[in-house]
């Protein structure tokens, strides 16, 4: 609705020809402009087309879980390592500030990947080759993928998403034969992924091996890895290599002690964090996760493999 009204019988007033001149212009460049955004998309090198499917934040991040959990062939910085089969689904989940899992591509191969975000919104960017793909909680993003040039592509997030935003990068190496895998580090990584033993429920009593395994995978699930290393380096919390039966100097009510790390130290550091401050860690305290029983004996098996 406008404030003032036109004249009575403006629409039945002739135009004028150089009005009319330039609406058959405009008109002329609208239809060009269309043709052109459809023949863009065919014959340009654009973004391939994909597909949306609506889902929840939990049930992909449970889908993308199970998926790395059966797929994972080793570990690339705690970040897990998979190697899709062509022509498989592929889960990648971004969450605050990492995308996992990295990936071992063939050449000339398609792969189906689902891209969604546990979080906010985050942007799948491969460069150097420049794709860019809005990566929304709550979408499964599912995207065609058909890696053409071996070498090694960074998956950077290109939507501001807090603090760690910047850390946010992945790793998608494409390779042709297997001596590929050496450029990249990736020579000692697992043939095949591991059978996994079902998880305990089932009665079954693991073997110290598959327990330990059970432990790496909470390690990277579970966001463990983040802060504690495996290599000794220590920044924001102890590293785990070379901790089980360590003696570890830690705070408790004000005063410090000197304690054993051992079952129960771990267990105790796992349900309440805040109990005993490792020195040197008191600034960045732990947060509490949610382990079960099981996941934590798993992670104390994996912790004392590590020596
Ligand atoms: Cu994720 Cu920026």
């Amino acid at each position: 609705m406008s404030l003032y009204s036109p004249a009575e019988g403006w629409y039945y007033k002739k135009v004028a020809k150089d009005e009319k001149m330039w609406m058959v212009i405009a008109l002329i460049l609208c239809i060009a402009l269309f043709i052109w955004m459809v023949m863009w998309h065919v014959y340009g090198k654009q973004n391939p087309s994909s597909t949306t499917y609506r889902t929840s934040t939990t049930e992909f991040a449970k889908l993308s879980e199970s998926y790395i959990k059966k797929n994972m062939v080793g570990l690339d910085n705690g970040v897990p390592v998979v190697r899709p089969k062509p022509n498989t689904d592929v889960f990648i989940l971004s969450e605050m500030w990492r995308w996992s899992p990295a990936l071992i591509l063939q050449k000339d191969q398609s792969y189906k990947f689902h891209i969604s975000s546990k979080d906010l919104l985050h942007g799948f960017s491969i460069q150097p080759v420049n794709m860019n793909f809005q990566v929304f909680p709550g979408y499964d993003y599912v995207l065609e993928f058909k890696p053409t040039e071996v070498g090694e592509y960074k998956v950077i997030c290109n939507e501001f998403c807090g603090i760690g935003h910047h850390t946010m990068i992945g790793r998608i190496v494409v390779i042709e034969k297997e001596e590929d895998l050496k450029l990249y580090g990736y020579e000692n990584l697992k043939k095949e992924p591991d059978p996994l033993p079902e998880s305990g429920s089932s009665g079954k009593v693991l073997t110290e091996a598959e327990m330990v395994l059970m432990g790496e995978q909470v390690y990277t699930l579970k966001g463990c890895a983040a802060c504690h290393k495996i290599d000794g380096t220590s920044q924001l919390a102890p590293a785990w290599n070379g901790l089980f039966g360590k003696d570890e100097l830690v705070i408790e009510n004000g005063k410090k002690i000197t304690v054993k790390v051992d079952e129960d130290y771990i267990k105790e550091s796992i349900r309440t964090p805040q109990q005993k401050l490792t020195v040197g860690f008191e600034k960045t305290p732990m947060p509490i996760f949610p382990l079960t029983d099981e996941d934590v004996e798993h992670v104390i098996a994996y912790i004392k493999s590590l020596q």
